[in-house]
């Protein structure tokens, strides 16, 4: 039997997301031993060595549901951010936080405003919930204010901002961010999706929470995938005031976190060592990639992120599979509406050095 038919309309719409190539994949179907993979914004150290010992040590607890209220790793999180417990959002992932936040706001027909490119799920979650999805597109590779202003509409009832914006690694500033909460109109929730806040390097970005003490009718995200080196486990965070807390817990599925993830985040938001070093590397590593980059006489966005687009002028699909031959694993940008650019991950020295002089011989065997 064909299912097609019975499927929801906004399943047929949906695009499914395309995740970077995993290592082993490469190695397998090109026969390589040895594959960096510069392609889903990961750590460049690997996971926090607390978080490891915490969740060795735990391993033999698993056979217990976790619980559910995650007690510990909210009180940590509220006292480390100052917050009452209950503005506090656990998932799994902030995938996940997303997914509650559409499920709980979400009717068919509302409508949700967004950049074009932003974070892929933003599009993925709201087409699925039978949204419209109104897509603006970035001004110089930012987030338009304005232009996100304009198209909020009566039946507006989500913007989602990445900040910084993945795939461009740009920001919004304070000022920007607090004219837009100013100016949105009543009703309408702001997501800041902040999941690389911890690479900004800018001292006038947003200090997000504030924005939710002082009342303005956002959510903040954030998670352990990428600065804490926790993408495998799972686990995301979240603020907003009770008011809109309370509803969103009623969608979340008991133990939606697994007691290992919890237990792993919780040891690794005191890993304030590993932290430091995480961001040291990247920003160090920055640094060497815009050289090495300028070198080669390639325009990249300067970025507030773990990775950086870089404009190859020339198909970056066939860059990107070129690279990937040389055991690279980037992500060409076709998909974001960018089909002359890369994005690629900050790894350490060795590994930038490492795609730069593999990016040099692509070029160089493609001009
Ligand atoms: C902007 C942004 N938000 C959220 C996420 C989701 O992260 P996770 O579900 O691993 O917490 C990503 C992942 O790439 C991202 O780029």
């Amino acid at each position: 039997m064909d299912w097609s038919e019975r499927v929801r309309k906004a399943v047929h719409r949906l695009r499914p997301y395309v995740p970077g190539k995993p290592v082993e994949e490469v190695q397998r179907e090109l026969g390589l031993s040895e594959v960096i993979k510069l392609a889903s914004n990961e750590n460049p150290l690997g996971p926090s060595p607390k978080a490891i010992e915490a969740s060795m040590k735990f391993l033999w607890e698993v056979y217990r549901y976790p619980d559910d209220s995650y007690y510990r790793l909210r009180q940590k999180l509220a006292s480390i951010y100052n917050v009452p417990p209950d503005w506090i959002l656990l998932g799994r992932g902030s995938d996940e936080i997303l997914l509650h936040i559409v499920q709980t706001f979400i009717e068919p027909g509302d409508e949700v405003v967004f950049s074009t490119p932003s974070f892929v799920m933003y599009d993925i979650l709201s087409t699925l919930m039978d949204a419209v999805c109104i897509k603006v597109p970035l001004r110089d590779y930012i987030h338009d204010i304005e232009g996100l202003l304009d198209a909020v509409t009566e039946r507006t009832k989500v913007l989602f901002i990445d900040n910084p914006n993945n795939p461009t690694g740009t920001i919004l500033r304070d000022r920007s961010v607090k004219t837009l909460l100013e100016e949105v109109p009543k009703g309408v929730i702001v997501v800041l999706d902040e999941a690389y806040s911890e690479f900004v390097e800018s001292q006038d970005y947003p200090k997000s929470l504030d924005y939710v003490r002082e009342g303005y009718p956002v959510i903040v995200l954030r998670t352990f995938s990428k600065a804490y080196g926790l993408a495998g486990l799972r686990v995301g965070y979240g603020f907003a005031r009770s008011e809109i807390t309370q509803h969103l817990f009623k969608v979340r599925e008991p133990f939606n976190v697994s007691s290992l993830a919890a237990i792993a985040a919780e040891a690794a938001i005191d890993d304030f060592e590993f932290l430091d070093r995480v961001r040291k590397t990247v920003w160090a590593g920055k640094r060497l990639m815009y050289r090495g980059l300028e070198k080669l006489g390639l325009q990249y966005v300067p970025t507030e992120a773990n990775f950086v687009l870089i404009n190859v002028n020339r198909p970056a699909k066939e860059v990107a599979e070129a690279l990937l031959h040389k055991g690279i694993i980037v992500r060409p940008c076709e998909p974001f509406g960018l089909p002359t650019h890369l994005r690629v991950d900050i790894g350490t020295q060795e590994t930038v050095e490492r795609f730069l002089s593999a990016l040099k011989e692509v070029l160089i065997s493609r001009s």
